[in-house]
């Protein structure tokens, strides 16, 4: 019986474990996270969403500060058009969240950063090309292209140095998102060197409508894999969205693929960016649980713990101190949600909460936006219950290597803590 580890990932000269992190954003999927990955000769991802929060918290920068400092005088309007990003901050803030994750990478594996059209900031194009491009600057090893059909990205970066140096992939969902890619894109000269299939039971946005239970990975990636060998087109193609276990995993590898996609399982590792009190909570989650909304302002649905504080909260729209959803005109879904509710209050009410649509920037900065796998309500299996009723967190390397050398849909539990006693 073969495991993940009787395979390889082959990009370029390159030979990787064939096991990718997908990237998680805000800072979900954390540089250490995607160290670990490439430590271990796989690929980790870190995320390019909110970048400008992620340094502030991280190296102690004051970009939120200032942005809300220069647009403070428009909080109560809900008019955000005038609204931007200062380009220059924005190149300045990726380039040391890239440059220092970096400068601290060690072993054969590679890092990656998630790009996100649908993080249209006020300025798709301009602010997707300063992104993409100051991440290459810094010496990313490539982009995985998200959240949109990024008909037009390699055009942003295809007179950049490393433009064919680099790794450049792209997440699809269906063959026709994929074709549609590589006709847009096919005047660069360029193919992108691996392709994600990501199916319904993924975590974050998903890229179905409402009735995404009618789709699968399986047959999403068997139509992808024989239209691409039709067209004698050689790019590995990565599976993502449910594959839980090591036999998941060596079940699309002999299926052609070249390596896989996951990440719920490692939200509960102690590398991943949510405090332990949510983890705690993705550790508890129950099947009935979990669900799939249409609270995000993308408009795309997206996969949630239902008790998440996100929901049915009744913030003001922070667009002035980040703003990452404002489309072309300054506009975002729940800002109408908000003022929406606020007429509808009975009056006096003290707060109002919304119901249509979440303020994702300032939830998923604040980890209260539990988004997650369709499986995470298997998580409890992969640990060891503590006599409080906790779990105990996983190592990123535990959680890897499981998927690495696992046979028989068997789940490695972790060597159980020792608890000290004081006294
Ligand atoms: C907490 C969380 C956050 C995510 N955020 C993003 C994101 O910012 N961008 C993205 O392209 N995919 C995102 N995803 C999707 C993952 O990268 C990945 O493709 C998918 O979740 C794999 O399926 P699995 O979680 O069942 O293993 C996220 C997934 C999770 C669990």
């Amino acid at each position: 019986m073969k495991c993940v580890d009787d395979f390889r990932l082959r990009l370029g000269k390159q030979e990787l474990v064939p096991v990718m992190i997908g990237g998680m954003g805000v800072d979900i999927s954390t540089a250490t996270l995607a160290l670990e990955a490439a430590r271990l000769g796989g690929v980790g991802h870190i995320s390019d969403a909110m970048v400008p929060t992620v340094t502030d918290r991280r190296f102690n920068t004051k970009y939120v500060k200032s942005k809300l400092a220069r647009y403070k005088f428009n909080v109560e309007n809900p008019d955000k058009s005038l609204v931007q990003f200062d380009l220059g901050l924005l190149e300045e803030a990726t380039r040391l969240h890239v440059g220092n994750t970096m400068q601290r990478k060690e072993g054969g594996g590679l890092v990656f950063i998630n790009c996100m059209e649908k993080l249209t900031m006020n300025a798709p194009k301009e602010t997707l090309r300063v992104r993409m491009r100051a991440a290459l600057d810094a010496g990313i090893d490539g982009i995985t292209l998200a959240a949109g059909l990024h008909l037009g990205s390699f055009a942003l970066i295809e007179d950049h140095p490393r433009f064919r140096d680099a790794k450049l992939g792209i997440i699809v969902s269906s063959l026709r998102a994929l074709q549609l890619f590589l006709k847009k894109n096919g005047r660069s000269g360029r193919l992108p060197d691996y392709v994600v299939v990501e199916g319904p039971l993924a975590g974050g946005h998903l890229g179905f409508g409402m009735d995404w239970a009618q789709y699968d990975l399986a047959s999403i990636f068997g139509e992808i894999r024989d239209w691409l060998r039709s067209e004698q087109l050689d790019i590995p193609l990565i599976p993502a969205g449910g594959i839980f276990t090591g036999s998941d995993a060596t079940a699309f590898l002999e299926a052609g693929a070249g390596a896989v996609q996951v990440a719920t399982r490692f939200t509960v590792s102690r590398e991943c960016g949510l405090p332990e009190k949510v983890q705690q909570e993705y550790f508890k989650a129950s099947e009935e649980d979990i669900e799939v909304n249409q609270l995000s302002p993308t408009g795309y649905p997206m996969r949630m713990i239902k008790s998440c504080p996100a929901i049915g909260d009744s913030i003001r729209p922070n667009c002035e101190a980040y703003g990452y959803l404002l489309d072309a005109k300054g506009s975002c879904s729940y800002i109408d949600a908000y003022h929406k509710a606020q007429q509808e209050a009975a009056p006096g009410a003290k707060r109002a909460p919304v119901w249509e649509k979440t303020c994702l920037c300032t939830h998923m900065r604040n980890f209260d936006c539990w988004t997650c796998g369709h499986y995470a309500y298997r998580l409890k299996d992969t640990s060891h219950r503590r006599e409080d009723g906790s779990y105990q967190l996983l190592s990123a390397e535990h959680v890897f290597q499981d998927y690495q050398y696992s046979k028989d849909n068997k789940i490695a539990l972790p060597p159980r803590e020792v608890c000290l006693m004081v006294g």
